[in-house]
C-alpha cells in the first residue's frame, strides 16, 4: 500500500509506541486519525505529525466502549472519507500474581477488576476497533490493513495472567481476520514487541533497567521507532498477512 493520502487510524497515539508510529508514518503524507484519552499529549503528537507532512485529525474515544468506537469510525469516515488502515495499539497493564502465597498464607490474588480492566482495553478494544474498521473498509470498497499490537508476553509472563491472555488473543485475532477478510482485499497482522524504551521504562531505576537489559541477547531495549518501522513495513508490503512479527532483540521469556 502506498501510504500517501491514505487514512490510517492509530489508537493510543498520544505517547509511547503509538506516537512513534504516527511520526514515522507522517513522513509518507497520509491522513492520520489519532485516537487517545489523553487530549493534551494527543495534541502534541498531532502537531509533530503535521510538521512532518501528515494531515491529522484527533479523536478522544475509549476503545473499550462499543458506542465510542462506533461513533469514532463514523466520524473518521465523515472527516477523512475512508478507512485504509488501523493500528490497534492502545493498551494498559494491571500486573499481579495469580496467587501470592507467603509464609503459609495467601497474601493476595489477581482481582477480577485487574483481569477485566486489561481484557476490556487490550482484547475487547482490539475486537471492537477491528470490527468497525473492517466494516468501513468493506462497505467503502477500499483495500485495507489491520495491525494488532501484541507483546512478547503473549507466550505467558509471570505476573501478567490478564495481559498475556489478551496479547495472545490479539495475535490470534489477526490470523483469523487475515483468513476471513482477504476476500475483501483486507490484510491483517500483529507485532509482538519485547521490552521497548518508552516513557514508562524511562522512569525505571538504573539497577532495574540493567537487570532487564542484561537478559536480552542484543543487550539493549528496543526503540519505539523500531516498532514503528515494522508497522510501516507491514502497511507497505502487500504480500504480508496473517503473521506475528516478533521484534524483541532475541529475548525469550
Ligand atoms: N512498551 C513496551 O515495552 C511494550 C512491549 C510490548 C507491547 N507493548 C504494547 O504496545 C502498546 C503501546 O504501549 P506503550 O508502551 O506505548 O504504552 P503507553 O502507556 O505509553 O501508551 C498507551 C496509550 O494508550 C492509551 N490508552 C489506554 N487505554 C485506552 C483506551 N481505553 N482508549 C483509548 N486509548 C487508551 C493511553 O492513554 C496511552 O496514550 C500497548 O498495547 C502495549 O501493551 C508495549
Amino acid at each position: 500500500m502506498n501510504l500517501h493520502g491514505k487514512t490510517i487510524v492509530i489508537t493510543g497515539a498520544a505517547r509511547g509506541l503509538g506516537a512513534a508510529m504516527a511520526k514515522r508514518l507522517a513522513t509518507h503524507r497520509p491522513v492520520l486519525a489519532l485516537v487517545d484519552l489523553r487530549a493534551d499529549d494527543l495534541k502534541a503528537a498531532a502537531a509533530a505529525c503535521e510538521a512532518l507532512g501528515a494531515t491529522v485529525h484527533c479523536f478522544g474515544a475509549n476503545v473499550a466502549k462499543e458506542a465510542d468506537v462506533i461513533a469514532l469510525f463514523d466520524q473518521v469516515v465523515a472527516k477523512c472519507g475512508a478507512v485504509h488502515a488501523l493500528v490497534n495499539n492502545a493498551g494498559i497493564t494491571r500486573d499481579a500474581l495469580l496467587i501470592k502465597y507467603k509464609d503459609g498464607k495467601v497474601e493476595s490474588k489477581m482481582t477480577l477488576d485487574q483481569w477485566q480492566a486489561v481484557l476490556d482495553v487490550n482484547l475487547t478494544g482490539v475486537f471492537l476497533c477491528g470490527r468497525e474498521a473492517a466494516e468501513r473498509m468493506i462497505t467503502g470498497k477500499v483495500p485495507g490493513v489491520i495491525i494488532n499490537i501484541s507483546s512478547i508476553s503473549r507466550a505467558g509472563n509471570a505476573g501478567q495472567t490478564n495481559y498475556s491472555a489478551a496479547k495472545a488473543g490479539v495475535a490470534a485475532m489477526a490470523v483469523t481476520w487475515a483468513k476471513e477478510l482477504a476476500r475483501y482485499g483486507i490484510r491483517a497482522a500483529s507485532i509482538a514487541p519485547g521490552f521497548i524504551n518508552t516513557e514508562m521504562v524511562a522512569g525505571m531505576k538504573p539497577e532495574a533497567r540493567e537487570k532487564l537489559t542484561s537478559g536480552i541477547p542484543l543487550k539493549r531495549m528496543g526503540e519505539p521507532d523500531e516498532i514503528a518501522q515494522t508497522v510501516e513495513f507491514i502497511l507497505q508490503n502487500d504480500y504480508v498477512s496473517g503473521r506475528c512479527f516478533e521484534i524483541d532483540g532475541a529475548l525469550r521469556l
